[in-house]
């Protein structure tokens, strides 16, 4: 099974960073295929700590093409500085390649997405504030600026210019903020170009002729797909596609290319920036899961929020991915806990509500239904085979499951690479 498809099934943060590093020692390329830098992934090499934002995660191993595909919007600024932070830890990453057609983050981005949520008040999203909504807006209204237009000065000035009138228009008049000068980003902006050009390529050929040539591709999915724009909990999401149909869009293949889709998922379930999330603990017990689960945001710091694992979400992520297989995230971080709830469904007044619904009113009125197991108390971070777990653990993860509608494919059971459990084989 050459291609594997890798998202999360929540609302992110479950951890593919790590899945994605275990998965990469089979691959020979892997591909980012949307987001942009307000995804944020840890992954744990031996004793070292590496955070990653833009580039893909299995540029840790020398041998490995990662590619950034075009429905990835780039900050050019903070893909430099992640190139300079890797060679600076000895990575070496000649080996990346970027989309030609992928869109670039511009400063007025970043801007308008401050002004924007702050105008917001009370209704604010609590976005990463890096520019990735206005970056996708432009793109979707046919005035952003692709990585092949930033190669070619002529053309990055001509698009910079007509944005610019608009764009100050709107952050003057509208906002009240200041403006930006178009020569002092062509400098900057320019000098990127410079630093970029070798990476550029047409990226969606090269994953083409490695699936041709029967090799092991793994797209690597950023955010969650309760973020997604169609499918998520709108309008606090994030503006692109999550989904696993976006791994055709934006790396370019069609959907008969894609041989399986996995859904991480934590072993609970956490959220960050506003909107509802029915299982969401505001006691001792969402507190405790924070600090054993270290639920601090990559990217912003912020505190997640921390609930109960929800099969509402699960089955619904399982149904708009069509994922084959769970990857089931820092089970022992529940190592200890009395008793475990997993959401079945939601009660809202005298009706039980089994498939996640599209009205956020409705969601806020829901109430989840629990199921409650027994948890565990044996120290679960050495096991390496499924029955390596004690029987509560397994139960826990069969429920999962069974709940989901999807087998489970790997369990995690601590923050490093070896902390892993095969179930199924993907590669
Ligand atoms: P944006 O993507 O910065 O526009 O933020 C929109 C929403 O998505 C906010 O609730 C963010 O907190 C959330 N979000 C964006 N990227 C991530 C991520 O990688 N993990 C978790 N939440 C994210
Ligand atoms: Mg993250």
């Amino acid at each position: 099974m050459p291609s594997v498809v890798l998202i999360g099934a929540q609302w992110g943060d479950e951890g593919k960073g790590k899945v994605t590093d275990f998965l990469a020692q089979k691959a020979d390329i892997v591909v980012r295929y949307q987001g942009g830098n307000n995804a944020g992934h840890t992954v744990v090499v031996n004793d070292d700590e590496f955070k990653l934002h833009l580039i893909p995660s299995g540029i840790l191993y020398p041998d490995k093409v990662c590619i950034i595909g075009n429905g990835v919007v780039i900050d050019p600024a903070v893909l430099i500085r992640e190139l300079e932070y890797l060679a600076g830890r000895g990575i070496n990453t000649d080996n990346l390649r970027i989309s030609e057609r992928a869109h670039i983050i511009m400063p007025y981005h970043k801007k308008l997405d401050e002004v924007i949520e702050e105008s917001k008040g009370d209704a604010k999203i609590g976005t990463t504030k890096r520019g990735i909504g206005p970056a996708y807006m432009d793109k979707a209204g046919r005035v952003g600026i692709r990585f092949v237009d930033l190669l070619d000065r002529d053309e990055f000035m001509a698009l910079l210019e007509r944005n610019l009138k608009d764009k100050n228009d709107l952050l003057t008049k509208v906002y009240g903020a200041e403006g930006f000068e178009k020569d002092t980003i062509a400098e900057e902006y320019l000098g990127y170009a410079e630093r970029l050009r070798k990476y550029a390529a047409d990226t969606s050929i090269i994953i083409h002729d490695a699936l041709k040539a029967g090799k092991n591709v793994l797209f690597e999915g950023a955010q969650g797909t309760l973020l997604d724009l169609d499918h998520g909990t709108y309008p606090y999401v994030t503006s692109s596609h999550p989904i696993a149909g976006a791994a055709c869009i934006g790396a370019g293949l069609g959907p008969t290319e894609i041989n399986k889709v996995v859904g991480v998922v934590k072993a609970y379930t956490t959220r960050v920036g506003a909107g509802p999330f029915p299982t969401e603990l505001d006691d001792e017990t969402g507190a405790h899961l924070r600090d054993r689960g270290h639920e601090f945001g990559t990217t912003t710091g912020r505190p997640r929020r921390c609930g109960w694992f929800d099969a509402v979400i699960t089955r619904y992520a399982v149904r708009v991915s069509g994922l084959s297989g769970l990857a089931v995230t820092k089970l022992d971080v529940l190592t200890g806990m009395e008793t475990l709830k997993i959401c079945t469904g939601y009660r809202r007044g005298s009706q039980i509500i089994r498939d996640f619904p599209a009205s956020l009113k409705v969601l806020a009125e829901c109430e989840p239904v629990y199921e409650e197991m027994p948890g565990w108390k044996e120290d679960i971070s050495t096991a390496r085979k499924f029955t390596d777990l004690p029987p509560a653990a397994q139960n826990y993860l069969n429920r999962i499951s069974e709940l989901s509608g999807a087998s489970i494919s790997i369990i995690g059971v601590g923050t490093r690479r070896s902390q892993t459990i095969v179930k199924e084989t993907l590669f």
